[in-house]
């Protein structure tokens, strides 16, 4: 089938035409991202394969089927960035990535929480300069500390299961649905406010969904134990950046690790090196030494790039070939 790839990077191709020699689809690589402007570059596409910045609002997904456009094959386990509701309607199949590499995603976590507890990344730029005074870089052990992790699926548990096992922290949890195995660890699920009043650190691993969107905002932030970690690697919406910013302002905030944003589809995964970027409460973000951000980074292992290809072009070779679309996602399966 031939597939618009929209927003390909390096490493899409790298990892997509690997995989593709199993198919055969042919693949249409574009550098732009998906929306109104750029859907008619799908024309002649039996497919769209996107990612979690692409939006796929009705007014789209209308320009897609008008196209001949039959699949919309997300290369990402999120999907908030699509109106399924409209696909539903349109009966446009879509389909994702439910599983790629938990592990890519919670190693990055942690990797995040240490880097900021310890300092690393403030030490790398003094050492780069001979500068090894170590003032200003106490950090904190994580053992014995309180860790909170709000969604405990794939990713969640797997961070659940380190911060317990492998640092010896108290894990707090919150979810919709306990994870015995958890329980079972010594694992405590406790009410969402009851985590994140009680937590020295939050991590945040639930997806982006009315219920969740800015459950970390002003009051939560007042109520928080003081000198609070926040690790997000999940979805930007989670988080309401100006009350952050107001809470980091106030010393309130220990330190906070975000591999996302609430407005990074105008600003990540492109070099803005040479450019000025023109979102102040992003450029305020980054004023912070006890901020430290990636660029939607977490998933980017060698491993989580060969799933999310094969799973990607094995759904679309199912639509191709009539099958049942294992993967697929609607409205009505997330209600
Ligand atoms: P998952 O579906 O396995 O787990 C999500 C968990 O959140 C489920 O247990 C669900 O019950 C829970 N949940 C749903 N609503 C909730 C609520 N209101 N409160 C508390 N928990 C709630 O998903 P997975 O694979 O663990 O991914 C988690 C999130 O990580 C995804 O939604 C995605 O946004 C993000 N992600 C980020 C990546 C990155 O590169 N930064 C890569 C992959 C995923």
């Amino acid at each position: 089938m031939r597939v618009a790839v929209f927003g390909a990077r390096s490493y899409d191709r790298k990892f997509l035409t690997a995989a593709n020699a199993a198919f055969g689809h042919d693949l249409h690589f574009l550098e732009a991202g998906l929306n109104a402007d750029t859907a008619p570059l799908a024309a002649d596409c039996g497919a769209v394969c996107v990612f979690v910045n692409d939006r796929l609002d009705r007014g789209v997904l209308e320009r897609l089927k008008a196209l001949g456009v039959g699949l919309i094959a997300l290369r990402c386990a999120g999907f908030n960035n699509v109106d399924l509701a409209a696909a539903d309607a349109l009966g446009l199949p879509v389909v994702r990535v439910p599983a790629y590499s938990p592990h890519a995603v919670s190693e990055f976590t942690i990797a995040l929480l240490l880097a900021l507890d310890r300092k690393i990344h403030r030490a790398w730029s003094r050492t780069r300069e001979n500068n090894f005074a170590l003032d200003g870089l106490v950090g904190r052990n994580l053992h014995g500390r309180v860790a909170g992790v709000v969604g405990t699926g794939k990713i969640g548990a797997l961070v659940a299961r380190a911060l317990h096992a492998g640092f010896g922290c108290e894990v707090l949890a919150s979810d919709l649905v306990e994870d015995a195995e958890l329980k079972a660890l010594g694992v405590r699920y406790v009410p969402r406010e009851t985590l994140l009043r009680e937590s020295d650190i939050v991590t945040l691993h639930c997806p982006l969904t009315p219920d969740t969107h800015h459950l970390i905002d002003a009051a939560v932030l007042k109520a928080a134990r003081p000198g609070l970690m926040l690790v997000n690697t999940s979805r930007g919406g989670l988080i309401d950046t100006g009350a952050l910013i107001e809470a980091l302002k106030r010393g309130n905030v220990g330190g906070v690790a975000l591999d996302v944003y609430e407005q990074e589809a105008d600003l990540f995964f492109r070099d803005l090196s040479g450019t000025i970027v023109q979102d102040d409460v992003f450029q305020r973000l980054l004023t912070f030494p006890n901020v430290l951000v990636t660029g939607h980074q977490a998933f980017l292992t060698e491993e989580a790039l060969s799933a999310i290809a094969e799973t990607t072009l094995a759904s679309i070779a199912d639509a191709e070939n009539g099958r049942p679309l294992a993967n697929r996602v609607t409205a009505e399966r997330i209600r």
